[in-house]
């Protein structure tokens, strides 16, 4: 009972106690950057963000894609890769807008001029725009310069569309020499998952081969540039969905803590 005196606070204690706690969340939250600072890329990339393109970029709708948890949920990444093309991604991103699924576009720079506005739609809608090179060379038969110029020109390229830099790189068709070709400071992405769209340009083979093959902290392979991709998407989606996969952006996934899941 003794105990139980001591630590009773008078109300006014209460009051001050309280006001104190405002105070100092207020102070936290005011400070929220300091507390959980972002990672930064400038060191490590030629070509910083540009803030006044990214200040004028319209907040995405907080419903525009769902966001699992990867923690809790098994997750895959779809990515898609060769774009942006103004039919086939156009139609892709209507339909993925209509799912609320987040997907991760690796786009080629050269694609991009006079494609802006899909980009900057991607990143609206909630979506990841990462490196696949200017015009798509097999990287191992150039010389690291020009290797990093592929990766910078398209850097640019993103930004100037999107305001974001992009933090991964997708050699075209796998192509890579490890510790010999340079990544100019871009995670090296692959993936485990290839139904070998390009080739079968048949829907059903496309859906066929990626259900089979997928599994919890998948990356999923494929070009939205071929419209039997796209017939292909709302069946994998059905698909995904029958077995508690969850979409994510590849940032997401690599962020999960749970690659591969279980
Ligand atoms: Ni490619």
């Amino acid at each position: 009972m003794r105990a139980k005196h001591r630590y009773r606070a008078h109300p006014s204690r209460l009051l001050v106690t309280a006001l104190i706690g405002v105070v100092v969340a207020s102070g936290a939250a005011a400070s929220g950057w300091i507390l959980f600072p972002k990672p930064t890329t400038a060191s490590t990339h030629a070509n910083p963000p540009d803030t006044a393109s990214t200040s004028t970029l319209p907040t995405p709708p907080p419903e525009a894609v769902a966001r699992p948890d990867c923690r809790v949920v098994p997750c895959v990444a779809l990515t898609f890769d060769d774009g942006p093309d103004r039919v086939t991604t156009s139609r892709l991103l209507d339909l993925l807008e209509a799912r609320r699924t987040p997907a991760t576009f690796f786009v080629l720079g050269h694609r991009i001029a006079g494609n802006e506005d899909l980009l900057s739609r991607m990143v609206h809608l909630g979506m990841e725009v990462e490196n696949h090179t200017w015009d798509h060379p097999n990287l191992t038969h150039l010389a690291p310069d020009a290797v990093v110029d592929q990766i910078r020109r398209t850097n640019e390229e993103i930004v100037r569309a999107t305001g974001r830099h992009p933090e991964h790189l997708r050699p075209p068709g796998g192509n890579w020499s490890p510790g010999v070709t340079p990544t100019d400071g871009l995670t090296l992405t692959t993936w485990d998952v290839d139904p070998r769209d390009w080739f079968h340009r048949n829907r059903a083979a496309v859906v066929q081969n990626t259900l089979s093959a997928v599994q919890p902290g998948s990356i999923v392979l494929l070009h939205d540039i071929h419209p039997s991709t796209i017939d292909a998407v709302p069946e994998i989606l059905d698909g995904l969905e029958a077995r508690g996969l969850a979409p994510v952006t590849l940032r997401e996934l690599s962020t999960s803590g749970t690659l591969p899941h279980e």
